[in-house]
């Protein structure tokens, strides 16, 4: 089954082509970072406006690369939120548009839970191995931590009750000076510095729930770096960054150790999102997660269609399972703000 994959969430236009919910056979990402990056971070109205000027020849190119035409999909994937509502609508709206005039049915997909296909992808149909499983999708919007016995079955066991992992980084490194985003920047700098430098504060951890928090440890830097009178590089930067990156990644670890006790029967660690490329990250987990953990490949750590595609074919596999009717094409975009 060939899949057409669309996504325009946020910054990043994004257009795939995957067979059977594993075969990437085309995937192109445009990144607006740098008409955002002069804002200091993402412009809603700019980015709608961006999504608009390439999604259409960008779908031309990747069926073109993809040796194939519309005619020849099965179905068209497109991400319906949460997210930017006006850059959601531009995704939605020309998905809508093509599955009317080609005639090809319209899966809505949740980007968060797409993430976590970007860990899938590639991994072979020997679900039995990687289910149960416990999904932690850690990006720039959500911190979130699921429990999965199938690829279309998500109980969400943890989200952050404030700010997301990865705008913690990018909001640190904001203070910093570093641009954005900022999780790339930090994990660079902090290859050089001592995490032990600066002591971090930790969370309370909830004894009757998980969840996550990162508002504290961003306004502890804020205090910190306001307090100084010089600003910080050298070593004293690649510390401060080494710091804070391992308390950061250091609670992520903490709340899927909390999250495997919970659920024993997992038989895998799946992670996702942008701050799955962190290579410290990696590390921390292969150190402390007892079950076999699996990250995406870089180019499907942050936001891509390949995803959406690989989603929505696993949403229809389940459909027609069941026996029941695709989506109908008539429902509209979620913003990031309704949902946790
Ligand atoms: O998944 P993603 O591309 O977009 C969202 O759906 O949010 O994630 C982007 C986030 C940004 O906050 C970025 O700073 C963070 O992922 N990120 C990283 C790294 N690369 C990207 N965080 C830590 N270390 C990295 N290497
Ligand atoms: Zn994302």
């Amino acid at each position: 089954m060939l899949l057409l994959g669309i996504e325009s969430s946020c910054d990043e236009t994004a257009i795939a082509v995957v067979k059977d919910g594993r075969d990437v056979v085309a995937s192109n990402v445009y990144s607006q970072i740098e008409v955002h990056s002069v804002f200091g971070g993402v412009v809603p109205e700019v980015a709608a406006r961006e999504h608009l000027k390439v999604i259409d020849s960008m779908t031309k190119q990747t069926l073109q690369e993809s040796k194939t035409t519309i005619d020849r999909i099965d179905a068209i994937a497109v991400t319906q939120g949460p997210g930017l509502i006006g850059a959601l609508l531009v995704g939605i709206s020309y998905a809508k548009g093509l599955s009317q005039s080609s005639g090809k049915p319209l899966i809505p997909v949740n980007h968060v839970h797409a993430h976590v296909h970007g860990a899938l992808l590639g991994l072979g149909s020997d679900h039995d191995v990687i289910f149960p499983c416990i999904s932690a999708v850690v990006s720039g919007g959500h911190t979130n931590l699921y429990y999965m016995k199938s690829p279309t079955s998500f109980e969400l066991l943890a989200y952050s009750i404030d700010d997301a992992c990865g705008e913690s980084f990018d909001k640190v490194a904001k203070l910093l000076n570093l641009g954005y985003p900022g999780g790339p920047k930090i994990e660079k700098l902090a290859k050089s510095g001592n995490p032990k430098s600066y002591p971090m504060p930790v969370m309370v951890e909830q004894k009757t729930r998980l969840q996550f928090s990162y508002s504290g440890l961003k306004t502890y830097m804020v205090n910190l770096i306001n307090r100084e009178n010089a600003p910080f590089s050298g070593d004293r930067l690649a510390d401060l960054c080494a710091s804070f990156q391992e308390e950061a990644l250091g609670q992520l670890i903490r709340k899927m150790k909390a999250a495997l006790e919970l659920k024993p029967d997992t038989r895998s660690i799946l992670i996702a999102g942008g701050v799955a490329a962190n290579h410290r990250f990696k590390e921390l987990v292969s150190n402390s997660i007892k079950v076999p953990a699996m990250f995406p490949e870089t180019r499907f750590c942050s936001d891509n269609a390949a995803m959406i595609a690989a989603c929505g074919y696993h949403i229809c596999q389940d459909l027609r399972g069941q026996n029941l009717p695709l989506p109908d094409p008539d429902w509209d975009a979620f913003s990031r703000y309704k949902y946790i």
